[in-house]
């Protein structure tokens, strides 16, 4: 006879375990992610699980309560102090009896506090560089003088199996206080011996393990913080470590915009002034602080309850970040400082969260190509994929990155910021009261809109109406886009992007505008001119985009990608048939193209939450090809090909079914 089946769910992890053995026993032997702080006493709560009733025949296993040990002294305990609902067990107590389904809840809220809905929507399975280690240390003996912390280290190592610990220095102080204070509020904590909770840190397998807090008594939760630091925004996720779910969420604006609006003219900036540098590393760093202020605020956390904290960033801004002269990336060879990945002392780049508080940054594609792209790589994961997919990431400079299983390639563009609504009249970004959507009718050549905060279409008779107390304040990105699209589509502008002045004889929208022609949007205040030099804007944010894209294409030997991901705010908004209609991207069923969100910072969740994702990217970023597109000879050619609409030379097949 053999050995009942149990079946771990949602990873589908199965195995034999002999009755009686420990549910959580069993998945530690399948690497099955089931946290535990206190070491099986059923004292923390933190290993739930639940018995999945029903016939699972597909898996030749059927659950009953009869096949799990009914609960015993210490579930039962635990359930008077902490309270376990009904349908849960704690697998550290629970033992084997017979064949049964298991199921890992990825919720397990211990301390009942308050619980947004995830802001990422998927799974990440957990393996976190940070393990919380609930221990007794034996209390000190004139005989055996071995120190405080050396006895703490020793139970680490007999109840968790911890060798060769280092110690974070600043708790060495602190050790002898931490280990007698004693807590009224936790009756279950064994008398006697000093029970404390060590916080561990390892990263990866082959590093030594430091211990970078210690707690008295039972500590049953601790946090980390993923953030993308972009040009424009900061955007930050605050997360419970042992249960994954995602606290709060929040952004900020990235105030070193007061010393230029975009990359370059940032790493001017600190060309020119002595002590620029140092001005936009503190500004960065104040603007991270406050935000943790702002999310731990949100999710009622401590600060100081922060372990662990991952940052993407493109390269400058990692640069920058991390306190280094980003001079060299202004100018070939765009030569980065360091490319791998990066682990440091959170202090140690003025972060304020817990003393032994982590910060690791994913590393750098290229020069061009930064941490925030090798986050949305591994959010996308175009290596794990069998199809050809392309992940843009859509700001001032575009990120490309094109591939499958066997070979992936990357390269910049550099879009500009007329995407983003700058640079072209009443532009503007993605906020309340911007025109996000429009279609112009082709007999009349009256437009209608669509205004952000407001749900419903209009045209400019209804407009003040309907948009209400919003309002109207201009024309963003995504509108922007669909604007000139239309344009093209009612001939209002040809194939080469010009405004058709004759038409001005059939509607009074079309107006001569000193040398060209324009078209009038909006006749209200604020009134919206789309001029021939916003066409022309697009036109070279697209053709820069569509150019870099066709130059890794190139690369890969193919003439069609099977499917498109739209990284980042932009992608979010826009519509993927007027992107096409323009030739933003190449030619692919509509049905694979896919707005996927802040995919930078949803790869720096995973890097928070898996040590492995960590390991799974810095392999990765050495197996990416980097194209530097400004040197390939005949970029200016496909550049100038591609700033036609759609473009001169591809075929753009889907669009005409
Ligand atoms: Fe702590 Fe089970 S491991 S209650």
């Amino acid at each position: 006879q053999t050995d009942p089946l149990i079946l771990f769910m949602p990873s589908g992890k199965r195995g034999h375990f002999p009755v009686g053995t420990p549910v959580l026993d069993a998945a530690r032997q399948l690497g099955v992610y089931v946290e535990s702080v206190c070491g099986g006493r059923a004292t923390c709560g933190r290993c739930q699980i639940e018995v999945q009733e029903g016939n699972f025949a597909k898996h030749k296993i059927v659950s009953s309560n009869d096949h799990i040990s009914p609960r015993g002294p210490k579930e039962e305990r635990y359930d008077r102090v902490r309270g376990l609902p009904e349908h849960r067990r704690l697998s550290c107590s629970a033992t084997i009896q017979g064949d049964l389904v298991i199921d890992v809840p990825q919720d397990t809220v211990v301390n009942a506090q308050v619980v947004r809905k995830a802001a990422v929507d998927r799974h990440i399975e957990r393996n976190p560089a940070i393990q919380l280690c609930y221990v007794e240390v034996d209390e000190p003996d004139m005989h055996k003088p071995l120190g405080d912390l050396d006895r703490l280290k020793v139970a680490l190592e007999k109840e968790w199996g911890w060798k060769n610990l280092l110690i974070a220095p600043h708790l060495i102080p602190q050790i002898q206080k931490i280990l007698r204070t004693k807590l009224p509020d936790q009756p279950e904590v064994t008398e006697g011996k000093w029970g404390v909770t060590a916080a561990v840190h390892r990263d990866t397998d082959s590093s030594r393990p430091f211990i970078t807090a210690v707690y008295p008594g039972l500590k049953n939760e601790a946090y980390g913080i993923a953030c993308d630091i972009g040009s424009t925004t900061i955007a930050m996720h605050l997360v419970s470590l042992l249960s994954g779910r995602i606290v709060a969420s929040s952004g900020a604006p990235n105030p070193q915009i007061r010393f230029g609006e975009d990359l370059m003219s940032r790493v001017s900036y600190v060309m020119m002034n002595p002590d620029g540098r140092e001005a936009m590393t503190k500004a960065v760093r104040e603007a991270v602080n406050n935000l943790i202020g702002k999310v731990c605020d949100q999710g009622g956390v401590d600060r100081h309850d922060i372990l662990d904290s991952v940052f993407v960033a493109n390269p400058i801004m990692h640069h920058l970040f991390l306190g280094i002269d980003p001079t060299e990336l202004g100018q070939a060879p765009f030569a980065l400082a360091a490319s791998g990945a990066l682990q440091y002392w959170a202090h140690e780049i003025d972060i304020d969260i817990n003393g032994g508080g982590r910060l690791y940054t994913l590393p750098c594609i290229a020069g061009h190509v930064g941490a925030d792209a090798a986050g949305a790589a591994l959010s996308e994961g175009p290596y794990r994929q069998d199809k050809m997919m392309l992940l843009v990431d859509v700001g001032t400079n575009a990120e490309i990155i094109l591939g499958n299983r066997t070979r992936v390639v990357a390269a910049s563009s550099p879009t500009g910021p007329a995407f983003e609504g700058a640079e072209i009249s009443g532009g503007q970004r993605a906020a309340p009261g911007a025109i996000e959507r429009v279609r112009i009718d082709p007999e009349t050549l009256e437009p209608k809109f669509r205004v952000i905060g407001v749900d419903k279409w209009s045209d400019e008779e209804g407009f003040e109406e309907a948009a209400g107390e919003v309002g109207v304040t201009g024309i963003c990105g995504s509108a922007i886009i669909e604007v000139v699209a239309e344009m093209y589509l009612t001939g209002i502008i040809s194939e080469d992007g010009v405004v058709d002045g004759t038409l001005a004889a059939r509607s009074p929208r079309i107006f001569q505008h000193g040398r060209t022609f324009s078209y009038l949007l909006r006749d209200g205040e604020p009134r919206l001119v789309i001029t021939q030099r916003d066409v022309r804007a697009i036109q070279l944010a697209k053709a820069a985009l569509y150019a870099g894209v066709k130059l890794l294409m190139e690369k890969q030997g193919v003439d069609h990608v099977d499917m498109i991901r739209f990284a980042g705010a932009f992608g979010t908004f826009i519509d993927p048939k007027y992107a096409m209609v323009l030739g933003l991207i190449p030619d692919c069923d509509l049905a694979e193209v896919k707005a996927v969100g802040n995919a930078s910072g949803t790869g720096a969740l995973m890097a928070l939450l898996n040590r492995g994702h960590r390991r799974e990217i810095e392999d990765e970023v050495h197996r990416i090809e980097k194209i530097e597109t400004a040197l390939e000879p005949h970029f200016q050619q496909i550049f100038i090909d591609a700033m036609a609409l759609p473009n001169k030379v591809d075929p753009f097949p889907r669009l005409a079914e």
